[in-house]
């Protein structure tokens, strides 16, 4: 009986959703029905908001006027409650009231400014990751948006490209969670509720493998490495539910993704059943016309509708060109339906037709200033970020009375730099902003006296203020340096062929260190930057990205030892600009380099190693993780059977601390080859001194597939190493077989 009861209830949901999908369905057809091509073509527009002008709103008449006509879908730049609902009350004066859909780059953090993602992603903190989504969506819903472009779910092998501070990193399979996790923190427990906003997994596709790294430029990369390396983040984004993609500005392999057919109709709209909206970036759709792939816009935007893009950020090739396209047969209206339809369905699936203005909240608003849970959220997500690359002597963590600091360094007071780059929707109120200057003094205790010089800017060529420098040193017991980046060197447009920490900062470092004092170096910035001089020289390094308002005191955190550094490398930091692009999952080739010294007749530089600065995966903790030789549950096993490789890690240091303990495995003979290390899995311990704890990896065969030449996604049996370790380049060994079926 409870169980006809059970099966009686599940029916009567399923047809409750069911009932809601097809209302929300019908609702759709009804209002395309009622609505003009005009008006069809105007949902398809999205323009920018004037931000800059006085406030985020847009002051121009003519933007003004189409809203008023019902030309219009969408806004991008256009928060606050003020604005947008002034915004929709005119999209209210439209024939048909359909509402507008607010847009903005919420990248980390709308208020509550958290690391940037790069960083966030060296927590490999999955949980916190989804939560730092969670708050920022929770905050900009408030504040009437609807729709974050984010996340950047690009793979990135190249740190001279400015965006990699926007994504996850290079690798595929941590990519791939954190896409995952940044979703459904976004979107929460269901789109309608008004602390959710739409996720767009951005750019589709392979806009991170830019040519030489130089932001906008060419890719061209084979079908293997789209779909094994660059495609499963995307994957991985839309099986959470993300409800939009943005196209993105590369041509992939001569078709600019805007214009792709490959990657939108057959692969997005086809193959993975999309059912959401897919945006163009920003003017994307008449960027066709320089990368001479169209003619006109006119061209452009058939070009681009054909394609499955459904919505034309800011290029005004579909307001101007559509309704013509139709009229001259060479669109047709089943298209454009298609593309309306996806939009309305999430608008309806926000609640705006039902109250437009239900996201615009001023108490909700409110509440997100200062909010004591998120601001412990963002300083739970700052301190995980941070990377200790080095410790010799075991300088850090520092004591509270330490007797007199120095500190040292133009970022040392920065402030509103700690935001890093896509923090531009928060306000000049710098005062909430914890500088490392202010973290720290808060953090030492009375007796502790901070002394302080700039000693140069961040790309100075000034050595002017080296002196004063070196006599703060000289009269200091220990010092903390914190050098690196402008926080607008790293992001869009904002690719770089020097990584070299920039100016005479090296050199200030060198002067420093020169005192004969301990020197703590932190660096801040938005990529892998190359300080080969200080990592050989200076015993201790904190790399420390951009990490929101609560930066100084993250830092003060781990500096003081209140909290020990957990963070690991999302990517690969390079000795030299000449090893770019550098990826711990490279091929073996026909003649790998055994070591760094093995440079004759292969694959190898002659002047200069192969191996990274810094590896993938790395990171220190102040104390020591010991991991033991690794158990198989079984030599071999077949497809349908689980394997597990069971490993004991022990924490043989004097601090508790956290451990991520990494998993690889290599395939080492295949019909197409295979990376020499793959990321499997990873697990996240804290472990007490002298304590150890059992980890127990699983794997199957189908984490073993990858794409063969025919595209087929496919384990092959054979023989396999499987690592454990706490980074890409440090792990033990074992090996097992995958016997055929
Ligand atoms: C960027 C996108 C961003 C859009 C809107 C473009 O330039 O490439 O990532 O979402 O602008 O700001």
């Amino acid at each position: 009986m409870k169980i006809h009861l059970l099966t009686l209830s599940l029916l009567l949901t399923l047809c409750a959703v069911n009932a809601q999908k097809k209302t929300i369905a019908q609702k759709v057809d009804s209002v395309l029905h009622l609505m003009t091509l005009e008006e069809k073509v105007g949902q398809m527009n999205q323009y920018n908001g004037d931000w800059e002008a006085t406030g985020p709103i847009t002051r121009d008449g003519d933007k003004q006027n189409q809203i008023r006509k019902g030309m219009l879908g969408s806004m991008l730049n256009v928060t606050g409650v003020e604005h947008t609902r002034q915004l929709q009350e005119m999209a209210m004066q439209s024939r048909l009231k359909i509402p507008l859909l607010f847009g903005q780059d919420i990248i980390h953090g709308y208020r509550t400014t958290f690391p940037i993602p790069l960083g966030e992603a060296a927590s490999w903190d999955l949980e916190a990751i989804q939560r730092s989504a969670r708050i920022a969506a929770t905050e900009a819903a408030a504040a009437g948006v609807h729709w974050t472009f984010a996340p950047m779910v690009d793979i990135a092998r190249d740190p001279r490209w400015g965006r990699v501070m926007e994504g996850a990193g290079e690798d595929t399979w941590l990519g791939s969670r954190i896409a995952r996790a940044r979703v459904l923190g976004f979107q929460g427990k269901r789109l309608g509720d008004t602390d959710a906003i739409m996720a767009c997994a951005k750019h589709f596709a392979a806009y991170g493998a830019a040519i030489g790294g130089r932001d906008y430029n060419s890719v061209d990369m084979s079908l293997r490495t789209l779909w094994e390396v660059y495609l499963p983040p995307f994957k991985a984004a839309l099986d959470a539910g993300a409800a939009t993609f943005m196209n993105s500005f590369n041509d992939l392999n001569g078709i600019p993704a805007t214009g792709n057919v490959y990657l939108q109709r057959e692969i997005l709209k086809g193959k993975w059943k999309f059912k959401g909206i897919t945006v163009s970036d920003w003017g994307s759709v008449g960027e066709m016309i320089p990368h001479g792939y169209a003619a006109n816009n006119y061209e452009a935007a058939l070009e681009a509708v054909t394609a499955g893009c459904d919505m034309d950020m800011e290029s005004r090739s579909y307001i101007g060109n559509l309704v013509k396209l139709v009229r001259d047969g060479k669109v047709s209206i089943a298209l454009i339906d298609d593309a309306v339809r996806r939009i309305l369905t999430k608008k309806f699936e926000l609640g705006l037709f039902d109250d437009p203005f239900r996201f615009c909240n001023d108490g909700r608003a409110a509440g997100q200033w200062d909010n004591a849970a998120n601001l412990a959220a963002e300083q739970d997500m700052a301190t995980k970020s941070i990377v200790l690359l080095k410790n010799d002597n075991q300088v850090l963590p520092l004591s509270k009375n330490a007797g007199t600091i120095a500190l040292i360094g133009p970022l040392i007071k920065s402030v509103r730099e700690n935001l890093g780059f896509w923090s531009y929707q928060w306000p000049d109120d710098t005062a909430r902003i914890i500088t490392p200057w202010d973290g720290i003094a808060r953090k030492v205790s009375g007796a502790t006296k901070l002394l302080y010089a700039k000693g140069c800017g961040i790309d100075d060529s000034s050595r002017a203020g080296f002196a004063e420098a070196v006599a703060a040193a000289s009269q200091a017991d220990i010092v903390i340096m914190d050098v690196g980046e402008a926080p607008d060197m790293s992001g869009e447009a904002k690719s770089r062929s020097n990584l070299h920490l920039p100016g005479v900062q090296e050199d200030l470092i060198r002067a420093i260190q020169a005192t004969g004092k301990p020197v703590v170096v932190m660096i801040s910035a938005g990529r892998p930057l190359i300080f080969n001089w200080t990592a050989d020289n200076v015993p201790a390094i904190l790399y420390t990205w951009w990490l929101g308002t609560r930066a100084g005191s993250a830092m003060a955190d781990v500096l003081f030892g209140e909290y020990n550094p957990s963070g690991k490398l999302p990517i690969s930091f390079p000795r030299a600009e000449g090893q770019i692009p550098i990826y711990y999952n490279h091929f073996s080739t026909g003649r790998p380099a055994k070591s760094d010294s093995d440079l004759y007749y292969v694959s190898a530089y002659t002047d200069l190693v192969n191996s990274p600065r810094f590896p993938f995966g790395y990171g220190l903790s102040y104390t020591r993780f010991s991991y033991s030789d690794i158990t198989l549950s079984a030599p071999a096993f077949r497809p349908g059977q689980q394997l597990t490789a069971t490993v004991t890690l022990t924490n043989t240091g004097k601090y508790a601390g956290r451990e991520t303990a990494e998993l690889y495995v290599r395939d080492l003979v295949g019909s197409v080859v295979r990376p020499v290390k793959e990321l499997k899995g990873f697990t996240q311990v804290l472990l007490r001194p002298g304590e150890s704890r059992e980890l127990t990896f699983t794997i199957s065969a189908v984490d073993l597939r990858f794409y063969n030449d025919k595209l087929e996604y496919i384990y092959e049996p054979g023989e396999f190493r499987l690592y454990v370790g706490g980074s890409s380049s440090d792990v033990k060994e074992a090996k097992f077989v995958l016997l055929a079926k």
